[in-house]
């Protein structure tokens, strides 16, 4: 029931920090030690190489994913997309392990791969919203997102649960390799919750920038480096799926290479500057597209931030901005759509679980 709240995804956007909490406490034990099944920890620790295969939204979370595995756990990560994967795969590791990544865990494009994967007798780990689901029964071993029944069709919720138990994940791992860390994700994951209740009790704010920013354009884009660049995509994705303004997500650096040929006077650019390695050099990207007319809005991280910052995100640990980066896109999404008259909970053309191939 979405109760005082007019559309669901409001509701699941308001619930983050709640669902941050919530998973905190389900990987824990009672000594405060991560918890995780043991056949899971040995399957992660037997990978020489993890291959997350997931679809839309899920893909992008499993882009975050990929960069807590190599960072904190040391095993290579591919991230690939589902469909793409089933007709066109790669050449494989010797050891690979297959983590599929979804909300529903009924996506026919994963599950093709999942068919494929256990006949060449890989294993798999499904990291889901739905325990009972096709993906987590067929694959050997499942992770539960405890996010909740996600109602709307663009996913929010979801999203930054998955990227919080691929930290946990991570993190788990690395422990069982015997790595050293200097990385509490229960302490981190619970200061993102916090400024997550920050960010959803700053909707005015939200709501005006879609205004001076989104009201009336037919395109958007959304730049980041690194860590950026990965919740630029879903910024674009979200606002796409929802508002139908023509959104795309790109790499700081390579918009130069090609798109910038698309900005003009006006165009609206969102940039995100959370990554203190790459303030410098996503700024001078902005400076490039103002340059052509572009209407420039910076969101950046506190500490990094400067005087002209559209919005400025409460600081958490770096690798895990984009569990805060990405709420303000959400919003963003949100009230374009609202502004623009469309069904925000259920946009043309869309399902909530894309059971065909
Ligand atoms: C976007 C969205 C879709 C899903 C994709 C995968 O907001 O909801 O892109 O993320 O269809 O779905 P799951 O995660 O259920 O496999």
């Amino acid at each position: 029931e979405k109760g005082t709240y007019p559309h669901f995804m409001l509701k699941e956007i308001d619930e983050q920090p709640i669902v941050m909490r919530k998973i905190i406490k389900e990987y824990q034990d009672e000594h405060n030690e991560l918890k995780l099944d043991a056949n899971i920890r040995q399957a992660m620790k037997a990978a020489d190489r993890i291959y997350i295969i997931a679809a839309g939204t899920s893909y992008h979370a499993g882009l975050v994913g990929k960069e807590f595995m190599e960072k904190l756990a040391k095993i290579p990560v591919e991230v690939h997309v589902a469909s793409e994967f089933s007709y066109n795969m790669p050449l494989l590791s010797e050891r690979p392990l297959f983590v599929f990544i979804s909300q529903s865990g009924e996506t026919a494009d994963s599950r093709s791969v999942l068919v494929k994967i256990k006949e060449m007798g890989h294993p798999a780990l499904t990291i889901t919203n739905v325990p009972g689901s096709t993906l987590s029964r067929e694959a050997d071993y499942t992770l539960h997102l405890y996010a909740g029944p996600e109602i709307a069709v663009a996913s929010t919720k979801a999203y930054t649960a998955q990227i919080a138990v691929l930290a946990i994940l991570a993190v788990d791992t690395a422990k069982v390799k015997g790595l050293e860390l200097d990385f509490d994700p229960m302490q981190e994951l619970g200061i993102v919750a916090n400024a997550m209740d920050v960010l959803t009790g700053q909707k005015e704010e939200l709501e005006q920038l879609t205004r001076d920013y989104l009201a009336t354009t037919r395109n958007a884009f959304f730049i980041g480096r690194s860590a950026d660049y990965n919740v630029a995509l879903e910024g674009a994705l979200k606002l796409k799926e929802i508002s139908y303004i023509q959104a795309e997500g790109f790499a700081g650096g390579e918009l130069k290479h090609g798109t910038i040929a698309l900005i003009e006077e006006g165009t609206p650019v969102i940039a995100l500057a959370t990554q203190a390695n790459v303030n410098y050099s996503i700024r001078g990207n902005v400076q490039e597209v103002v340059a052509r007319g572009a209407n420039a809005m910076i969101i950046s991280m506190k500490g990094l931030e400067q005087d002209d910052d559209a919005f400025v995100l409460p600081p958490v640990h770096e690798l895990l901005t984009p569990l805060v980066s990405v709420v303000p896109l959400q919003l963003l999404a949100y009230y374009a759509a609202l502004h623009r008259g469309c069904d925000v909970d259920k946009p043309r053309n869309l399902a909530k679980s894309v059971t065909v191939e």
